[in-house]
């Protein structure tokens, strides 16, 4: 099924939240490989290029993802989801999506601080929208380092969240984010 329904995720929602989960690890470990290389490495110029390449086709998924979201039934949380478990999990999906999208936009601050635009593979070009300002490149740094520790940190805990309701309360949470078979309800 590619849309979700009441007890489940479907097709469509299932294949965004993975390929957004791979590109964001992936592009959190180049990020820390390249931030590290020096000038007479191969991946010196090669790191940073895939980074932002890959870091626009994200973008390009999340806004999918969110429109497809409010324009989806929701899931409804298991029925076994104590009222604090929901809450907080809503309040955990939220700033999931906050943190990508400043982490993104962060990362665009950055590479276009010095007027240039941001080239994805050599498919297209993002264009800078703001004028060149003092420091920014600095600040949007500071600022991209932070959020992508956060966003990754609080990714490990909507991980654990994940398997405590698999092995722990044995519940379909997990499952109908894997397009698995459904657990039997009690
Ligand atoms: C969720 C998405 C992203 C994550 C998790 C992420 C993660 C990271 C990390 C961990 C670093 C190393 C930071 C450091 O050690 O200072 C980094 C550096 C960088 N990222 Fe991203 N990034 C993302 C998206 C983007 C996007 C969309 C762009 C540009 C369009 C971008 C451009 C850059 C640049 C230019 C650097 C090098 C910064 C420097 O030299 O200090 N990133 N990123
Ligand atoms: C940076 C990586 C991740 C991000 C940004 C992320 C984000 C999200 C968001 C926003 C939702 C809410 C549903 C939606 O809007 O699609 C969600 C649901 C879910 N995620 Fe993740 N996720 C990540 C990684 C993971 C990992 C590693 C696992 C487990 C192995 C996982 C398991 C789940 C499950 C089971 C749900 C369904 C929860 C429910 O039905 O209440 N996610 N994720």
């Amino acid at each position: 099924m590619l849309t979700n329904s009441p007890s489940r995720y479907g097709f469509v929602s299932i294949t965004m939240h993975w390929l957004a989960a791979i590109a964001i690890y992936g592009l959190f470990g180049l990020g820390l490989y390249m931030t590290d290389l020096t000038y007479y490495d191969a991946w010196y110029n090669k790191g940073p290029d895939l980074h932002r390449s890959i870091g626009i086709l994200l973008f390009i998924i999340m806004v999918a993802r969110w429109i497809w979201k409010l324009s989806n039934t929701r899931p409804d949380p298991e029925p076994n989801l104590k009222r604090w478990e929901i809450t907080l999990s809503g309040w955990t999906h939220s700033a999931l999506y906050l943190l990508v999208f400043l982490a993104i936009i962060s990362g665009y601050l950055i590479s276009t601080a010095k007027g240039s635009s941001v080239a994805v593979f050599d498919w297209f070009k993002v264009p800078a929208l703001f004028n060149q300002v003092s420091g920014m490149e600095d600040i949007a740094g500071k600022f991209h380092y932070y959020l992508s520790w956060s966003l990754v940190l609080l990714s490990a805990l909507h991980f654990l969240a994940s398997i405590k309701h698999h092995l722990i309360d044995r519940d379909n949470t997990l499952t109908r984010m894997l397009g698995g078979k459904q657990r039997n309800k009690q």
